[in-house]
């Protein structure tokens, strides 16, 4: 799949088959949401991948999403914002969530190329889920990907987006109108 392909095939798919994930493929994916931009060149992320069933079915209980039991593996990203805040004060955080995204968004564009599905979980209970996985205070759950291959009893395909009308403005804030371009002489 070339680029474009695989940004349109993205969707958030809920429901898996039995086939396992390759753990390979995890870290291929992982190695991939390293290159996302990060303030500085810093690493702000990490991340806990989770294969045993049990813990699988606690997670989705503390974000309760049951959808989430018919994964085998999962993801947890996690960020650390200390770094960032040491060398970019108040817009630490900012800049750690912004790249927390990114990096969210270079795995599922990743999962997907592997010809696997994901969905991205943000709901959850914080407190319970630092419990079970034994996360310190001090360090963020950014997002958990549930991964595995789309069963073939799902049909879901990338859902239609909300239109850009009156989201594209030229030079100022809300003004729509491009003026058109003209070539000062030399
Ligand atoms: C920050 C964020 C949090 C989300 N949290 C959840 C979630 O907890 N559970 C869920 O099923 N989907 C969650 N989603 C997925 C969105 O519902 C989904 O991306 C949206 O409906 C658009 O569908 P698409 O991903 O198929 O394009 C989340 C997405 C984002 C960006």
């Amino acid at each position: 799949m070339n680029f474009e392909e695989v940004v349109k095939k993205r969707a958030s798919v809920r429901k898996y088959s039995d086939k396992l994930p390759d753990i390979k493929n995890l870290i291929k994916c992982i190695e991939i949401a390293n290159l996302a931009p990060s303030p500085g060149n810093i690493a702000l992320i990490k991340y806990i991948i989770i294969e045993d069933q049990e813990k699988i079915d606690e997670i989705a209980e503390a974000c309760q999403q049951d959808f989430i039991r018919g994964s085998q593996i999962l993801i947890v990203v996690c960020s650390e914002q200390k770094n960032a805040e040491t060398a970019y004060e108040s817009r630490g955080k900012k800049y750690t969530k912004q790249h927390a995204g990114a990096v969210i968004e270079h795995l599922l564009l990743e999962i997907t190329n592997l010809g696997m599905a994901s969905c991205w979980v943000g709901a959850y209970s914080d407190m319970i889920l630092k419990r079970i996985l034994e996360i310190p205070e001090d360090i963020d759950i950014e997002a958990i990907l549930p991964i595995g291959y789309q069963s073939r009893l799902d049909k879901t395909m990338q859902r239609k987006k909300p239109v850009l009308e009156n989201r594209i403005f030229f030079g100022t804030w809300k003004n729509k109108y491009r003026k058109p371009y003209t070539k000062i002489s030399d």
